[in-house]
């Protein structure tokens, strides 16, 4: 007995072996995401990535006794994109500059497209097979400036390119478990759409609260899912956006498409990915569950049942999120 435990264990374990990079890695999310991936037993080679600081994040990180190794590079080794980024399963990327109160994750595009842009070059030439799941702002515009940087370099794979929502997905239940008076632990909410403002769009129609929650209740949860980035822009007054609570939510996306790698069975989560459903209106991204599997994206589910309300919310978020994902299209394209 003893010893069939110990060899499942062992077999388990010697599959989990999985290289991850973040590129953006000294940042504010960058480090604790760095941290929380030093902590994840799947991951046994790290390299972190940053134009600053990545080797000094290392060497720290490095020390936790974990079954990783951790690298940091820097452009001032010329081969240091490159290095990182060779035969890595998993790149994220945080790179970029955030919000100050006052600006919208739009106001970011003119300088974090250009950042995303030249590190896709990089993901394409040198991690064409690796799942790529941005971080940087605007996520609505940054991931299609992804997907033709790639389709430039004749290496697009749909099912391995993800926006990460996940940060939405965190709010939505720990606001919920807080008007409901339960245990957030619990609370399990899909957030589709995209990635800011009215395009995020919390289906709380699909949760155990549906019929006990007031529509003043509804209306007020779902504008502090949608702006809850404020809170924190405004809190911190200058210093920057969400970096903790995003480390924790790009740790979770990131640990869910390395179980899907992994084989594990049953794993959704939402995220902003080159999606079918609303593709005939011209939307070629959209953010909703996706089942995830060796090969990424196995499949992406439809939003379910809508309430009047949400249907509202999806048809306003559908106008903002044709206009940013065109956007990042033509920084590519008409360039
Ligand atoms: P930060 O300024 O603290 O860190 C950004 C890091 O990127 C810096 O260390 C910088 O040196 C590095 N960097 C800049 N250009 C680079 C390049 N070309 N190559 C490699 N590294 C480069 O910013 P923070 O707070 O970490 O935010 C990063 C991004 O994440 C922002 O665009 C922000 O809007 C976004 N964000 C996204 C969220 C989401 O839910 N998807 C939530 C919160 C923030």
């Amino acid at each position: 007995m003893f010893s069939r435990i110990a060899k499942r264990s062992f077999s388990s374990t010697a599959a989990a072996n999985y290289k991850v990079t973040v590129l953006g890695a000294a940042g504010g999310i960058g480090q604790p995401l760095s941290l929380l991936l030093k902590l994840n037993h799947r991951v046994t080679d790290l390299s972190l990535y940053d134009i600053r600081g990545a080797p000094g994040v290392a060497a720290d990180i490095s020390h936790i006794p974990t079954n990783s190794t951790v690298n940091g590079y820097t452009p001032e080794d010329a081969e240091g994109l490159k290095k990182a980024l060779t035969g890595t399963d998993v790149v994220l990327i945080p790179a970029g500059v955030p919000r100050k109160p006052g600006m919208t994750r739009d106001d970011l595009f003119n300088i974090n497209a250009g950042i995303v842009r030249d590190l896709a070059t990089a993901v394409a030439d040198h991690a064409p097979n690796a799942a790529v799941c941005v971080i940087s702002n605007p996520v609505n515009s940054t991931v299609p400036i992804v997907k033709e940087v790639f389709k430039q370099k004749g290496v697009y794979n749909k099912n391995k390119l993800f926006g990460v929502t996940t940060l939405d997905v965190l709010r939505a239940s720990r606001f919920l478990s807080q008007v409901a008076g339960t245990d957030p632990t619990t609370e399990k909410v899909n957030v589709v759409g995209g990635h800011s403002g009215y395009t995020i769009v919390p289906l709380l129609s699909g949760t155990k609260h549906k019929s006990t929650l007031t529509n003043e209740q509804r209306d007020a949860l779902t504008h502090r899912i949608q702006f809850g980035g404020d809170e924190v822009v405004q809190a911190k007054n200058g210093a920057g956006s969400a970096t903790l609570s995003m480390a924790q939510a790009g740790a979770r996306f990131a640990g869910s498409v390395l179980k899907g790698l992994d084989g594990e069975k049953d794993v959704i989560e939402p995220s902003f990915v080159d999606s079918p459903l609303f593709a005939e209106e011209g939307i070629e991204f959209f953010a909703s569950e996706v089942t995830l599997g060796p090969n990424g994206i196995e499949k992406i589910h439809g939003l379910g049942e809508l309430s009047n309300f949400e249907e509202e919310l999806i048809k306003t978020a559908k106008v903002d999120l044709k206009k940013s994902i065109v956007k990042g299209q033509a920084f590519i394209t008409k360039a």
